[in-house]
């Protein structure tokens, strides 16, 4: 499984401002939106795009537009703070929608919506949420999308736990992560470790 850890140095600043505690929610948010252009701008660095002939003002030349935009799935309610940055770097993208919260306990999603198109053969999805911590969200969340036939996932994080990323391997689905960091580990509560707290939390409030 691929794994792509965007540590450019504005990446690193937005994460910075995102991981320090007297950080105060609207500016979690205004940091997780610029984080998240940049998450996105680099997990489409790949994308398939069409060409056509067009006119500028002075000369033909080839335009270029994507191939097959993907769907973009937050995870709720964190991944919400990702959604309409990356909706606005591509704004042909379809939406879909999982609300899911993790027990505090036992760790386990408990999953409480799903709206997601029926069949994604041959579409690509973006998971939006911005923290991978024990990895069971997002492994819940791209079985969902491969029971629709999704075979090309990117889960796209601001932060990430070791042991989600292994999870996601050993797991053998379709998907690959990109991130801002992959931090040391996870504490006995399940939270990442420098981390960066509850994201949804840190954005709304305690749920
Ligand atoms: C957080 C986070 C992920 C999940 C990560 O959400 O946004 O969805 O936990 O943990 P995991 O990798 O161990 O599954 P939470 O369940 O706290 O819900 P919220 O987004 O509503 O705050």
């Amino acid at each position: 499984m691929d794994v792509l850890v965007v540590d450019h140095p504005l990446a690193r600043a937005r994460l910075s401002t995102m991981r320090d505690a007297r950080t105060d929610s609207a500016a979690f948010r205004a940091a997780l939106h610029e984080l998240t252009v940049m998450l996105i701008y680099e997990a489409m660095r790949d994308a398939p795009l069409t060409t056509e002939r067009i006119h500028t003002p002075v000369a033909r030349t080839d335009a270029y537009r994507l191939a097959n935009p993907p769907l973009l799935v937050p995870v709720l309610r964190a991944g919400l703070g990702m959604a309409d940055q990356a909706h606005k770097l591509i704004p042909d993208a379809q939406m879909g929608f999982v609300g899911l919260a993790r027990d505090e306990e036992t760790l386990q999603p408990t999953p409480y919506m799903e709206s997601l198109p029926e069949s994604l053969a041959g579409r690509p999805v973006l998971v939006l949420d911005p923290m991978l911590a024990t990895g069971g969200s997002m492994a819940h969340t791209i079985r969902l999308l491969t029971d629709r036939g999704a075979t090309d996932v990117t889960a796209v994080c601001a932060v990430a736990a070791p042991e989600g990323v292994e999870r996601l391997k050993e797991s053998g689905l379709p998907v690959r992560v990109v991130t801002a960091s992959v931090d040391e580990r996870l504490n006995d509560s399940g939270f990442i470790v420098p981390g960066l707290g509850d994201a949804g939390d840190r954005q709304y409030g305690t749920a």
